[in-house]
């Protein structure tokens, strides 16, 4: 994840820029950079490392100017360098970017092969060479820029300056967050509102897909079709900056659009994105080569990480996995191999049974492994190795956007795993991680569908018991969808294996049942369709999520589906973390419940 910022100034911007950008160094701070325009004549100062080395070559070689672009870097593709550093530019215009572009490499072969010279290894250049050459073709800058954004894939935020245009920035959100300030005679873009908070507390954030241009009276804001959009103005009280809600009405609303964002940020961490590869950065003090066996323990939500990374380690690595809630497990006192393997999972890493798990494990002489959303954490602390998500604070109580980090870190340690056990080729590595690089820009479309989701909330509403099925690595994210529902809502909810449902659970059936399944198109789609042809046949009234693929190939008549984009099955649960979140924040919303501090729970249970 890295910090974006641009303003459109009264007088010399660089030290302003500079000034947001340090409230976005949480962001990233591999290098930084600011590009302005002095008399229409387009120039750059970039760093590598923190803001102080950008500051000390200011100082030196002043940049002027009363409009700009800056940028923090966390290195996603390409060394984190000078040459590497935002902006990016050509002679006509510079672009600074936040997320991942995932249909670079296509997109510089194909300007290339037009003529264009890059000189760094950053996704970002694409665009400025894109824009660019549509100019080259007669475009304007606003027709240049809304040209090129459909060409792009991904989750991104983008913000453009143009060689003889002193009077305007351009501005895009599609899966990262961007707000628009709003001066005296001055107007401002930045990743969030805390960069912006030294100038003004009249904020707007842009919507999924909007875009806008910027000038010293305002920004005229256009949606992803192109249209004007009318966008909420909000006074941010300064004090919320660090954790404010945005336009959303709940932070678990905030949290699950935040979902593309923070899992490219995760992405980052642990993948290569250039070699395809992924690369641990944290020592890891064992060998998955020499493991016999591989022991998982966590509660709730994190609990259902563990169990679809048990899939993945079994199927990817060929490594047994034994997996138990925390609280079972420490009272348990299961049999463990001195220097064998504990993994625990926790977004706080602070809950007591998760805690007393991993304490029970090093007694036994195992080493411990933990992935966490606070690396500061008791359970980090304590633990002999530290694999981070980078979620960011998770406000509402209902785990979302660190569910969906947890699972990105285990998919990267399980192709580890087999690339250290020798059970997974590089190319099936590279066609994994090809697919997990896709995961931030699926999840910006899934979000799409919440408006369907909406409607589908006011059926599900209705019911006192909700049944949800998956197979495969679709069970556990069955059992997530129910924890989902029934925390938030209240309503009794259970997820099943769908091959488990005629050995009991199918007496429940009749047509005061929603039975949710989650069933992207995959090699056991069609046993699925079996079990929903079950429920049809007792009156059950299925909602299906799952593909248009899968749907046409079920045939059945639905209550409703769901249709998601097409996932390469191995990323699905990432994916489809989404749509199941959805169904249980608009279920409560329209129940009126409290969203984001549902009755008798805790975000961190710290005691037993
Ligand atoms: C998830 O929505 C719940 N709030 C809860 O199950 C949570 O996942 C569980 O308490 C574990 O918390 P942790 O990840 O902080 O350890």
């Amino acid at each position: 994840m890295c910090g974006i910022v641009g303003i459109v100034g009264r007088d010399s911007v660089a030290d302003a820029l500079v000034e947001a950008l340090r409230r976005l160094e949480y962001r990233g701070y591999d290098s930084a950079g600011i590009a302005t325009l002095e008399r229409g004549r387009l120039d750059r100062r970039r760093a590598e490392g923190k803001l102080s080395n950008l500051q000390r070559k200011l100082v030196e070689t002043p940049l002027p100017g009363a409009i700009g672009i800056g940028h923090t870097r966390w290195a996603t593709h390409g060394r984190p360098n000078e040459t590497n550093a935002h902006p990016h530019a050509t002679g006509r215009l510079a672009v600074v970017h936040n997320g991942i572009i995932e249909n670079f490499r296509e997109l510089k072969n194909e300007l290339e092969a037009a003529g264009a010279r890059f000189e760094s290894e950053t996704d970002t250049e694409v665009v400025a060479q894109l824009v660019s050459h549509l100019m080259d073709q007669g475009l304007g800058p606003v027709a240049a820029v809304a040209a090129a954004l459909p060409r792009l894939h991904g989750a991104f935020a983008l913000a453009f300056l143009f060689a003889g245009e002193e009077d305007f920035l351009i501005g895009a959100r599609h899966g990262a967050p961007l707000a628009i300030g709003y001066g005296q005679g001055e107007t401002y873009l930045g990743s969030d509102a805390l960069a912006l908070a030294p100038f003004t507390d009249e904020i707007t954030y842009l919507e999924e897909g909007d875009w806008a241009i910027l000038t010293r009276d305002g920004a005229e804001i256009r949606d992803i079709a192109g249209n004007l959009a009318r966008r909420p103005r909000q006074r941010i009280a300064t004090q919320a900056y660090l954790v404010d809600k945005g336009n959303h009405r709940h932070f678990m609303a905030k949290e699950i659009h935040e979902q593309p964002e923070v899992v490219g940020r995760t992405l980052a961490h642990y993948v290569d994105m250039a070699r395809g590869q992924v690369v641990l950065r944290e020592a890891l003090p064992f060998d998955f080569a020499r493991l016999s066996r591989l022991s998982i323990t966590a509660c709730g939500t994190a609990y259902y990480a563990g169990l679809v990374a048990k899939y993945w380690f079994e199927t990817l690595a060929r490594l047994p996995v034994e997996i138990d809630v925390a609280s079972e497990t420490r009272y348990r006192e299961p049999p463990l191999e001195r220097d064998g393997l504990t993994l625990v999972i926790s977004q706080s890493g602070e809950t007591a049974d998760t805690l007393a798990s991993l304490r029970y494990a090093k007694a036994q002489g195992q080493h411990t492994l933990a992935v966490v959303n606070v690396p500061t954490s008791t359970i980090a602390r304590e633990s002999s190795a530290v694999m981070p998500t980078f979620a960011g604070p998770e406000i509402g109580v209902a785990s979302t956007k660190a569910f969906s980090c947890q699972l990105t870190v285990l998919l990267c340690l399980a192709l580890a795993a087999g690339r250290a056990r020798g059970t997974l080729s590089a190319e099936r590595e590279r066609a994994i991680v090809d697919a997990l690089i896709t995961a931030p820009g699926l999840m910006a479309e899934a979000v799409t569908m919440e408006a369907a989701i909406e409607g589908l909330a006011r059926e599900i509403a209705k019911a006192r018991d909700v049944l949800y099925l998956g197979r495969g690595t679709s069970y556990p994210m069955a059992l997530e969808g129910a924890l989902k529902l029934k925390e938030i809502s209240y309503i009794h909810a259970e997820g099943y294996a769908a091959g488990e449902l005629k050995h009991g659970p199918i007496a429940l059936i009749d047509e005061s049942v929603p039975v949710i399944v989650i069933a992207p198109h995959d090699a056991i789609f069609e046993k699925t369709v079996s079990n929903m042809q079950e429920v049809a046949a007792r009156g059950g009234r299925i909602i299906l999520v799952g593909d248009a693929k899968g749907a046409a190939a079920a045939g059945l008549e639905t209550l409703a589906t769901l249709t998601m984009p097409e996932v390469d099955p191995v990323i699905a649960p990432i994916v489809y973390a989404v749509p199941i979140q959805l169904i249980a924040y608009h279920t409560a919303v329209f129940m009126g419940k409290d969203v984001d501090q549902p009755r008798n729970l805790a975000k961190s249970v710290t005691v037993e």
